[in-house]
């Protein structure tokens, strides 16, 4: 028995130094170790020897399997070894190689537009508030002085969604929705910078999709000339501190009265050029005092409280801030357009 042992040592291993990966590794640990192996079966037949000779093949038997199971241990290592070798030999990194450029991203120009002027009106104490683009007929038109048949309705050709739903034409239904919410509270102060949609056929200075932002006061005693002297100080963060601006008679079914703004022109400074027509003033938003049915349909009390409220176009303030010859391109994510503005 002692020859048998020292035989199947040796046979042990040899089997495992020759093992070339795991798996072979782990066949000669089944093999040799294993419930039906051949030592499993040396222990089993111990019964049937003598008293003298149990301790003795008992303590070789343990001495085979500790020295078979070192030898697995050892050759294990060796083989984790060379695994980790070979992955370190195929994985080396050339840091001769130059490196890969990383493209950086930047602001579209209209974010940038609309971020300045959310800047200057938050200065002055306003709130951004926002509102859906899929607005109802109610919010859009009515609440704003507009009833169903009414001829200015015409002025803003729709994409009627149903006949109470639409795409908002400007972002005006947010005066409404905002003083609905406030329930009659002042001051109400806020700006709402959103894309408006308009039944037109887009081409250099048009597009059925573009930027307003509105703004809403309501308090008691605003006037007419807290319009202006908001506007002006606007004019001149935007565009610079001699800039001008001038109020305009004009029409709007949600104020009264109503005012077109124009700024002095950014290009001649208000000697008079192409991009003016040659009337040294640029015509950027409209405006006006809140009408009191505006007022009263969103539950506040005309004879307490008055407001002015204005709107202006993003796009067109964009165009002249950047000298933009095309509306067109604020929407089409051409890259050699948009670049342009990485550090501006
Ligand atoms: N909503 C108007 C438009 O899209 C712009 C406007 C004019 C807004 C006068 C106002 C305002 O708040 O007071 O043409």
């Amino acid at each position: 028995m002692k020859e048998q042992l020292t035989a199947l040592r040796d046979e042990a291993i040899a089997v495992i130094h020759a093992a070339k990966n795991m798996n072979e590794l782990n066949e000669a640990r089944v093999k040799y170790l294993g419930k039906k192996g051949p030592l499993t079966e040396i222990l089993r037949g111990m019964g049937k020897l003598s008293a003298e000779e149990r301790p003795v093949i008992g303590q070789m038997a343990n001495d085979v399997r500790a020295a078979i199971e070192s030898t697995l241990e050892r050759k294990k290592e060796e083989l984790e070894r060379e695994v980790l070798q070979k992955k370190l030999m195929s994985e080396t990194i050339d840091v001769t190689l130059p490196g890969r450029p990383v493209h950086f991203g930047n602001r579209h120009p209209l974010t940038k537009v609309i971020e300045e002027i959310e800047d200057i009106f938050i200065a002055m104490g306003f709130e951004v508030a926002e509102g859906p683009e899929v607005e109802t007929d109610y919010y859009n038109f009515e609440a704003l002085n507009l009833p169903k048949n009414h001829p200015a309705r015409d002025m803003q050709d729709s994409f009627y969604i149903t006949d109470e739903i639409l795409m908002r034409t400007h972002t005006s239904p947010v005066q409404a929705r905002t003083m609905e919410r406030k329930q009659g509270e002042v001051p109400v102060k806020i700006i709402c910078p959103g894309k408006v949609y308009r039944r037109d056929d887009d081409d250099a200075t048009h597009s059925h999709m573009f930027t307003q932002i509105e703004g809403l006061v309501v308090d008691k005693g605003i006037r007419m000339s807290d319009l202006k002297g908001t506007l002006l100080a606007f004019a001149k963060q935007m565009f610079g501190e001699n800039q001008r601006i001038r109020l305009r008679p004009s029409f709007f079914p949600f104020t009264e009265p109503s005012a077109e703004v124009d700024i002095s022109c950014v290009i001649c400074n208000g000697v008079g050029c192409r991009v003016c027509k040659e009337t040294g003033w640029l015509e950027i938003l409209g405006a006006g005092m809140v009408h009191p049915k505006v007022l009263e349909m969103s539950g506040y009390d005309s004879e307490k409280v008055t407001g002015f409220a204005f709107g202006m176009g993003v796009e067109r303030i964009a165009l002249l801030k950047y000298g933009i010859e095309d509306i067109r391109h604020f929407y089409q994510s051409d890259l050699r357009f948009l670049k342009q503005f990485s550090r501006v």
